[in-house]
């Protein structure tokens, strides 16, 4: 079966078909999924039955893969669970369990480990078990969003770097969901907010909820800016809807889309997803940390 890419919206995302992602694949079938994720930021593939050693096996093709932070589903393994699901007793799992909340934490826009020094360069995830109703997940083009930004806020933001962090993302949803060796895995990092693609120019606006405000501006000012760039972001015209079916599997590109994952029936409905998260390369700021201080 020859490999297909057929475009699924006006201005992002692809359906990749004619291959299997539980086997080994040609360099040349891989290199023409490569070039796609560069090009198309979503490639969604359907009816794809992997385990989790397939999973990460086609994963580490594009280079090494993240490791879960501590006191999240697969902590220190390449595999997050995102999943209502009591992995040893296969039951639903309480709503006010600290796992539901961090679940719950997915359902803000956000670009995955934008939190580290060198942030994700993409994710792949598998629904394993999908409800019939919800749990879609989202996607809004940063790209589209960069480039229909007028230019007196492009030549504003180009320069700018937003302080990203994990504490105070999850603060939003729940002010007691960390513990201090938690915090301390994952200090406040500097991302620009605007990143360029290496490969083809393509610049995109970098914000989402770990961006918690911009270096060098008051902090209130600073937040304001990124809501209204998110919210400019994200209007219905820039977001494709995935809406699940089992055994699918979504790749993104987190330096191109933002994602959310929507609300289910998750007492009734089971959902479980399995991500593993390609390693990016390089940080978005060459200088050390320290030069940007808080606000
Ligand atoms: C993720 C994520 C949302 C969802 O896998 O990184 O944010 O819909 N998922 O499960
Ligand atoms: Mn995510």
């Amino acid at each position: 079966m020859p490999l297909k890419i057929k475009e699924l919206h006006p201005i992002f995302g692809a359906e990749v078909t004619g291959v299997d992602l539980a086997s080994e694949m040609d360099g040349s079938v891989f290199s023409e999924i490569r070039d796609a994720f560069e090009t198309h930021s979503v490639l969604v593939f359907r009816d794809q039955e992997v385990t989790d050693d397939q999973q990460i096996a086609f994963s580490e093709r594009f280079g090494p893969l993240e490791r879960m932070l501590m006191g999240s589903q697969g902590a220190g393994t390449p595999i997050a669970y995102l999943t209502n699901v009591d992995r040893e007793t296969g039951e639903l799992i309480e709503p006010d369990d600290k796992r539901m909340i961090r679940n719950a934490c997915n359902m803000l826009w956000h670009s995955d480990s934008s939190f580290k020094r060198v942030p994700a360069l993409g994710s792949i995830l598998s629904g394993r078990e999908v409800p019939d109703d919800g749990g879609e997940t989202e996607y809004a083009s940063m790209r589209a969003a960069y480039d229909t930004l007028s230019e007196a806020m492009k030549r504003k933001i180009d320069g700018l770097v937003a302080e990203h962090s994990f504490d105070y993302s999850r603060s939003l949803v729940d002010p007691t969901l960390l513990d201090d060796a938690q915090r301390g895995e994952v200090p406040p990092v500097p991302q620009r907010l605007v990143v360029q693609n290496p490969m083809n120019g393509r610049k995109a606006l970098y914000v989402g909820s770990h961006a918690s405000h911009i270096v060098g501006m008051p902090v209130d000012e600073g937040r304001a800016l990124i809501r209204e760039l998110l919210d400019h972001a994200t209007q219905d015209k820039f977001v494709y809807r995935h809406r699940w079916r089992q055994n699918g599997i979504v790749m993104w590109d987190n330096r191109a889309v933002v994602h959310r994952g929507r609300p289910w029936d998750f007492r009734a409905g089971r959902r479980v997803m399995h991500r593993t998260t390609l390693a990016g390369a390089l940080p978005t700021v060459e200088q050390p940390v320290e030069a940007y201080q808080s606000a």
